[in-house]
């Protein structure tokens, strides 16, 4: 019988894949040999070879995050799905969690609370700021949550949270800390131990340039007993972390199968994670920090004028300008994508009034940096970007 439903004509041709220049907030270009890890054949999903390779990611991850945590694996998903399992796991039904919203990664954790039934509160604070020290603290007396939230590098606005002296805070009074450092790892400090961190999670295709797909996450023992002593099932089976610890081997037991893994994807992590650890993370991190500051000063030589003010608090590896006043600012994105070029627009409250810069990775690079400026500039101070 023929089917009544024809082939889609659209699916004879190839599909239009133009090699870019990935400047936004991710995902960033890939290396080349991250890229073509994931051009080796596939394994199944508990073959011995790829229980291996599973194995080498989870060391390569308590690298990256600084933390010798047993329970720390990839979840299969974007960043964001790092962030459903941490909440998920972290918190149940009726308790209390604290987030401190300075962008839009704090206002979608809350908003994650909120579908979840948890008690959200939120310390709220313009775009561009930070929580101090004292803000946290009285944030913690006031509404005892136990969790905290702080996104570490808030991509909408640029800013990189401060991290030191937070756990502390929370330790003294019951409450865990949870840290999202999608678009902050690799490109600035962090040590998960060192600071105290209770959840971390990241994504793959910022500072990793690696596709998207993949969420590396890591739970400390404080967060694996709150987790061990739920009252409720965790709401997901899919993000449960202690049945994906036993399936990324955390606990030393017979894997199970949970789901089937990101076979590739998992080669790209594996490849991404190698490319870290070749570099070191500390030179990693001291590149993006230098190659910042030319970045901004060549900016700032061409007329633009950086979102975030106070220079401590800028993301290394994300740079938010001010579009300034009479410019369009989605014109001069299209003008830049049409030579291959993406810089992004803002996200959320800071939309229509900044672009965001991503230089993740190998594109924190001075040369890449240089071409970036003098087409902004190019297309920003000519005549048809003007608001009309
Ligand atoms: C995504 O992470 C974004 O900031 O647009």
């Amino acid at each position: 019988m023929a089917s009544s439903i024809p082939p889609p004509e659209v699916l004879k041709n190839p599909p239009n894949i133009p090699e870019k220049q990935l400047f936004g907030p991710g995902p960033s270009n890939m290396s080349h040999e991250i890229r073509h890890s994931m051009d080796a054949p596939l394994l199944g999903h508990l073959h011995v070879e790829f229980c291996q390779i599973m194995d080498d990611c989870r060391v390569g991850i308590q690298y990256l995050f600084q933390t010798k945590n047993p329970l720390t694996f990839a979840v299969s998903g974007t960043g964001h799905a790092g962030m459903e399992c941490a909440v998920m796991n972290l918190l149940e039904n009726g308790e209390t969690f604290l987030v401190i919203q300075n962008g839009i990664w704090g206002l979608r954790a809350a908003n994650l609370g909120k579908r979840l039934g948890l008690n959200v509160q939120t310390i709220i604070l313009p775009e561009g700021s930070a929580a101090s020290l004292e803000q946290i603290r009285e944030g913690i007396i006031k509404y005892k949550p136990k969790v905290l939230f702080i996104c570490h590098g808030e991509s909408s606005t640029g800013v990189a949270h401060p991290l030191k002296g937070i756990s502390e805070i929370c330790h003294e009074n019951g409450t865990l800390l949870l840290v999202d450092t999608v678009a902050s790892i690799g490109g600035t400090e962090f040590d998960a131990d060192a600071l105290g961190v209770d959840c971390v999670y990241t994504a793959t295709q910022k500072v990793l340039n690696a596709p998207p797909g993949l969420a590396p996450i890591s739970f400390s023992e404080k967060a694996v007993e709150k987790i061990k002593n739920r009252k409720t099932q965790c709401v997901s089976f899919y993000f449960d972390a202690l049945e994906l610890g036993n399936y990324w081997n955390c606990f030393g037991e017979p894997r199970r199968y949970h789901h089937t893994g990101m076979i590739s994807m998992v080669y790209s992590l594996r490849a991404a994670l190698a490319a870290i650890a070749k570099e070191g993370i500390e030179n990693e991190i001291k590149r993006h920090k230098e190659n910042i500051v030319y970045f901004h000063q060549k900016l700032e030589d061409a007329g633009f004028k950086l979102f975030v003010e106070d220079k401590d608090l800028r993301l290394p590896c994300l740079t938010t300008i001010r579009v300034p006043e009479g410019i369009e600012w989605k014109a001069v994105i299209d003008k830049l994508m049409a030579q291959k070029i993406e810089i992004s627009g803002g996200l959320g409250s800071t939309l229509g009034k900044i672009w965001r810069i991503g230089t993740f990775g190998i594109n924190s690079d001075k040369t890449k940096m240089d071409k970036i400026v003098s087409a902004l500039k190019d297309a920003t101070f000519s005549a048809n970007s003007k608001v009309n």
